[in-house]
């Protein structure tokens, strides 16, 4: 299967399947803001303003990456793009891979160009093609491709070993990988963001990855989109691997594990709402991500319904920060805010 096909499936697997984790959550129900009945604010002068790659977000949110390189996916990337830009917050775009490897598709990539004017646009590779296409010495051309196609503020890498083991396709072959990362926080024209794919990054691994030099993470924990869930429905022989369906650091406790290690982190996987928001930037995020609840928004409505929804999660952002007295994300970010019942 060619990887325009497969990156086809993926996206009708996740809007047509049931590929949430099964048993295990995000965590973030663990953790409950601290009641503040004296919090000498008023409501509008709350400000949910972020800076993030060198502008300023309206809200702490990215759309993570997901799509692009076969034909739907320009109508939804650029729906996506259209729909940051209204609401002033980040799109990542999904593996670019299959673009730089073929002409193919590229409009389904280069037309977020069209849409996003002042809001940060991250380019998206993969760990095992960064090892590759170092071997192959094109490892250069390959992410200057990348971040002209999307107009990109930053590089997103993904680590998805899970992703590579479960996937019937797939190459799990890791060796190497965090020199490649090593190699691009040198020499990539852009800020490098590294982001799982929705099982996690713990602690041992940001300290590796801040070792090299990575200033940004997305720690996309579990308890959203599961991949191995995603890559078992597309299996020939699902029983080898339904047994990790589950596998991965909830992203609460991943945020937990990871903050204060790099200077930006982004909490992403199984953000459904905005109490979930503000609760991963007490617990130390500078913003969160979330992709396949907008994804099925946007199939069920367009770019209105994702609209709809993000402002549904401002809402409630903006309730959560009165109720702890916070004018702000820096004052939301202390860890006094919050309790953890277990
Ligand atoms: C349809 C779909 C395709 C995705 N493709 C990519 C990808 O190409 N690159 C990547 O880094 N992450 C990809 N992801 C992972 C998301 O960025 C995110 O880390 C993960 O889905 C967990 O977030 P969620 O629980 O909000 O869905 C994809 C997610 C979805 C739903």
């Amino acid at each position: 299967m060619s990887v325009h096909s497969r990156k086809e499936d993926h996206v009708r697997i996740a809007l047509q399947e049931d590929v949430r984790f099964r048993r295990k959550r995000t965590s973030f129900d663990d953790w409950e803001f601290v009641y503040n009945a004296l919090p000498e604010i008023d409501v509008a002068e709350i400000s949910t303003q972020t800076p993030f790659l060198g502008t300023t977000l309206k809200l702490p949110l990215m759309i993570t990456g997901m799509t692009g390189g076969y034909p739907d996916a320009t109508r939804i990337n650029g729906d996506l793009a259209e729909a940051c830009q209204d609401l002033g917050i980040a799109m990542g775009v999904g593996s670019m891979r299959a673009c730089l490897e073929s002409a193919e598709h590229r409009e389904s990539f280069t037309v977020v160009k069209q849409f996003s004017h002042n809001v940060p646009i991250l380019a998206n590779i993969g760990a095992v093609q960064a090892v590759r296409w170092k071997r192959a010495g094109i490892l250069d051309r390959m992410v200057e491709a990348a971040i002209e196609m999307v107009g990109a503020s930053a590089l997103a890498l993904h680590l998805n070993p899970l992703q590579e083991l479960t996937q019937p396709e797939g190459e799990p072959e890791y060796r190497g990988v965090t020199g490649a990362i090593a190699w691009l926080v040198e020499h990539s024209p852009v800020p490098v963001v590294v982001k799982e794919v929705g099982a996690g990054i713990s602690m041992n691994v940001a300290q590796r990855l801040a070792g090299v030099g990575v200033e940004m993470i997305d720690v996309a924990g579990a308890g959203g989109t599961s991949w191995s869930a995603v890559e078992i429905m597309r299996h020939p022989t699902p029983d080898q691997v339904d047994h990790l369906w589950d596998v991965g650091i909830p992203t609460a406790e991943a945020l937990v594990q990871c903050r204060g290690i790099v200077p930006t982190l982004i909490a992403s996987g199984g953000i459904s709402n905005g109490v979930d928001i503000a609760k991963a930037v007490a617990l130390g995020a500078n913003l969160a991500g979330a992709a396949r609840p907008l994804l099925l928004a946007h199939h069920a409505g367009g770019t209105a319904a994702i609209l709809q929804l993000v402002r549904s999660w401002e809402l409630q952002i903006r309730q959560m920060m009165f109720l702890s007295g916070s004018g702000s994300l820096e004052q939301l970010r202390t860890t006094e805010n919050m309790i953890c019942l277990h």
